[in-house]
Parts: C-alpha cells; sequence; structure tokens
C-alpha cells in the first residue's frame, strides 16, 4: 500500500506538475506562510439577454495549457425552461483567457440538455481534464433529469483544445447518486455510513496509469453529514473505490473540520462540499469547503458558518490522517452560507493562483512571495 501510495505520489509529481516554466513559490511555501496570495483579476458571466443574471452562472473550473487558460462553468436562463424541467435548467460554456482572467472570451457551449436523457434539466458543477496522452478533452458534471436525481454524466472532446461542443459519453449517467459512497461507506474501515448519497462538485485531479482519480462531495440527510470522496476509473463509466493508492474510505469527514478555528453550530461541522486538489512538489494539497447545519447553503447573514480549510498528505489519505494548516485558511467577510463558492487551485505558466466566486465576483489571485493575513479574508474584489 505504501508503495502504491509513494507510486502515484511520483506519478503525479510527474504528470500533474505538467511543468509549464519555473514557479517562484509553490503550495508549501503558502503552508509555510513564506507565500501568499495577491488579487489578479476579477469576472463574472451574464446570461444573454433578456435575462441578463450573473449570480446563477457559477461552477467554476480551470484548465490550463501554456499560454491560455480554459475556463469551464454554468450557464442558466439562455432559454425558455421546458416545463418539465422543475428545479434547475442549465447547460455549461467554456471560455479562454490570455491574460489571467483580466479579458475572457466569448462562451463556447460544450454540454447543453438533451431532452429524454439524463441531461435533459441541466448540467452543472463540473469539472474538465485535458489527457495528453490521448488528446482528449473530459467533462464530467453533476446532471440532472426530469425526476430530480442528481447523477454524474461525462463528455468527452478530441483535439487540442475545448473550445466546441462535447460528446456525451453513450452511458449517461455514468454514475447514479449514491452509486460510488455506498460501495465507499462498506469499506470495513470506511468513515461513513451507507446512507452518504449525492456524488456531486466532481473534480478530476489527476490521471495515472491509465486511470483518472476523480474526488466528488456526498451528503446524508439521515446523520446530517457530509464528506468528500475518491473513486478511479479508465472511462469513466467502471469505477474502482479500492486499490492504486485509493484510501479505502472518504479523504475528508466532519472529523477532518471539528477542530477548526470556527463557532460551529450546535452539532458541530457537517463535512466536506466542493473541493479542489493541487500538488506541490510531492505533496498533495486540498482546499475545501466546510459548513454547519447542513451541506445546503443557508444564505441569509449571520446563520451559518461556511469557511474553506486547507489540509495535505503524501498520498491520497483517509480522513483524519491529513495534515491540518492553520485552518480556517479562508473566511467570508460575512457569516453567511455560501457566500464564497466554488473555489479552486491550479497552475498557470509560471505561478499557482487561488479562486473563489465571493460577493457576485469571481476572483483570482496569484501565489507571490511573503507572509500574508491568516486566515484569507473573502470579501469584495479590489474596486479597479
Ligand atoms: C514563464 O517562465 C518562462 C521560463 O521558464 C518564461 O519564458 C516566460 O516568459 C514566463 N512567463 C510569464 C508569464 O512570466
Ligand atoms: C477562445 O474562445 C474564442 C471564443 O469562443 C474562440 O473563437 C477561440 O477559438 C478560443 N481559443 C482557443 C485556443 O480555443
Ligand atoms: C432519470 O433519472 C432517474 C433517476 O436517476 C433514472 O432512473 C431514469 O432512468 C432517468 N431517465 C433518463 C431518461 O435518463
Ligand atoms: C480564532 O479566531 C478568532 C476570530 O474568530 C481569533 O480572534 C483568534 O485569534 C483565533 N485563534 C487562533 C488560535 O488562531
Amino acid at each position: 500500500m505504501v508503495a502504491v501510495v509513494a507510486l502515484l505520489a511520483i506519478a503525479c509529481f510527474l504528470l500533474c506538475d505538467d511543468a509549464h516554466g519555473q514557479e517562484a513559490v509553490d503550495l508549501g511555501d503558502f503552508w509555510n506562510n513564506d507565500a501568499h496570495f495577491q488579487y489578479v483579476s476579477k469576472a463574472r458571466f451574464p446570461s444573454p439577454p433578456p435575462s441578463t443574471q450573473y449570480a446563477m452562472n457559477v461552477g467554476f473550473q480551470f484548465v490550463t495549457r501554456p499560454g491560455i487558460w480554459y475556463l469551464f462553468h454554468s450557464e442558466y436562463a439562455f432559454t425558455t425552461q421546458p416545463s418539465y424541467c422543475k428545479a434547475d435548467y442549465a447547460r455549461i460554456l467554456v471560455r479562454n483567457s490570455t491574460d489571467e482572467g483580466r479579458t475572457w472570451s466569448a462562451g463556447t457551449v460544450v454540454a447543453t440538455p438533451i431532452p429524454n436523457t439524463a441531461q435533459e434539466c441541466a448540467i452543472v458543477d463540473g469539472a474538465g481534464f485535458y489527457d495528453d496522452e490521448t488528446n482528449t478533452w473530459h467533462y464530467i458534471a453533476q446532471c440532472l433529469n426530469r425526476t430530480d436525481h442528481w447523477m454524474l454524466c461525462h463528455y468527452t472532446r478530441q483535439g487540442e483544445t475545448p473550445t466546441g461542443m462535447f460528446t456525451p459519453n453513450p452511458y449517461n449517467p455514468v454514475v447514479y447518486g449514491g452509486q460510488l459512497w455506498s460501495r465507499i461507506c462498506a469499506l470495513p474501515h470506511a468513515h461513513c455510513d451507507e446512507n452518504m448519497y449525492d456524488e456531486g462538485t466532481p473534480e478530476i485531479f489527476t490521471k495515472v496509469e491509465g486511470n483518472f482519480y476523480v474526488t466528488f462531495h456526498g451528503w446524508d440527510a439521515k446523520a446530517g453529514k457530509s464528506a468528500r470522496g475518491i473513486a478511479m476509473t479508465p472511462n469513466f463509466v467502471d469505477w474502482s473505490v479500492t486499490g492504486a493508492g485509493l484510501p479505502g474510505d472518504a479523504i475528508f469527514t466532519s472529523k477532518d473540520c471539528e477542530h477548526w478555528n470556527v463557532t460551529w453550530a450546535k452539532g458541530g461541522c457537517v463535512g466536506g462540499g466542493e473541493g479542489t486538489m493541487l500538488a506541490a512538489s510531492d505533496i498533495f494539497y486540498h482546499l475545501i469547503e466546510a459548513p454547519d447545519i447542513t451541506l445546503g447553503c443557508l444564505t441569509k447573514p449571520g446563520l451559518q458558518n461556511w469557511v474553506l480549510g486547507m489540509l495535505r498528505a503524501p498520498g491520497i489519505e483517509a480522513t483524519g490522517m491529513w495534515q491540518q494548516s492553520f485552518n480556517p485558511i479562508v473566511v467570508p467577510a460575512v457569516k453567511q452560507g455560501c457566500y464564497i463558492q466554488y473555489h479552486r487551485l491550479f497552475k498557470g505558466d509560471n505561478a499557482t493562483y487561488l479562486e473563489y466566486w465571493a460577493a457576485d465576483w469571481m476572483q483570482v489571485f496569484k501565489l507571490v512571495p511573503g507572509p500574508g493575513p491568516r486566515p484569507i479574508v473573502a470579501g469584495p474584489p479590489p474596486d479597479i
């Protein structure tokens, strides 16, 4: 097991690093407070008229290639919602930027609702990945049909750029609600129970030896607990929850946030939600949101804590085994559920970046040398 973890760490160091250039500082320096995140840009993406709303057009995720960033996000209110879709109706766009997110291209549709399929109502909160071994783009997202059950759907596109329509996997939905969590939580040493379901906010962390490693959140309504887990797949259809560096457990549960410096509501931290992982040197860094009360957003100010914490480990460890940073490492300017959302860590050409949505703006920060304030307070972006 230790050898496999080491192999994964080394393989990831070579593959995930995808070194575009030289970084002055990395997440190890941030961890030690020898580097901090400096504001670089803000953006938001209104729906086409007559709507022009932008607050729902989130679910951000970045894939960078030399000299260019691609940003995937959801778009609501792009057309009249069909009457059979009672809840969300959304599609996925991709845009690109060559100036660290200061300006973005127009959006191109990569996945859109198709009647009478698993993705007939909404495709949201997903993640892209460029597999340079096969020159293929992947996108995996939450999808919704008229029965109002969230599932995971997968899409691919051949070629150098993701700019264009992706092809839905003929096996969509590739994951039904609860399909992976029921297997993870049934493992002998798992710290979650089998009521965990709702595989959501998937992120494709890396590909090692033909397998994609995908993380996702889960919600157990019965216990009022959430978690983040990981599974691997060679094709997004067949999934393994053990072996080859997997922990045989959730990677984050309420156990990992219970001692954070937050005055949690009665019942404590419920566990994790959306999370983003990035390797630096041979260490895996995980930045993850954690609320109290429920994994749903209580958006009335003062009701709910909703913060981000950072953890790290030399492999993909089980819950409880990750080293804690100064947590919470990112707090909202206003105590409010979902004030901070859709955060990501990613590498650009020569630097590491942090992004989050707060105060109705997508904000991007670059890691630069020197210490910074702890925790980071997420609020409105600078007025520039
Ligand atoms: C990134 O680093 C490379 C050399 O490693 C350099 O040629 C390039 O100009 C740098 N790019 C930026 C945006 O600083
Ligand atoms: C960037 O986006 C624009 C607008 O969709 C598109 O025309 C262009 O081809 C994209 N660039 C790349 C490299 O994909
Ligand atoms: C809609 O979702 C339900 C629940 O996941 C599933 O049983 C049903 O087959 C789906 N319908 C289509 C058309 O995908
Ligand atoms: C915990 O957070 C409070 C602010 O909410 C701060 O005043 C205090 O210094 C923090 N404690 C530690 C040990 O960081």
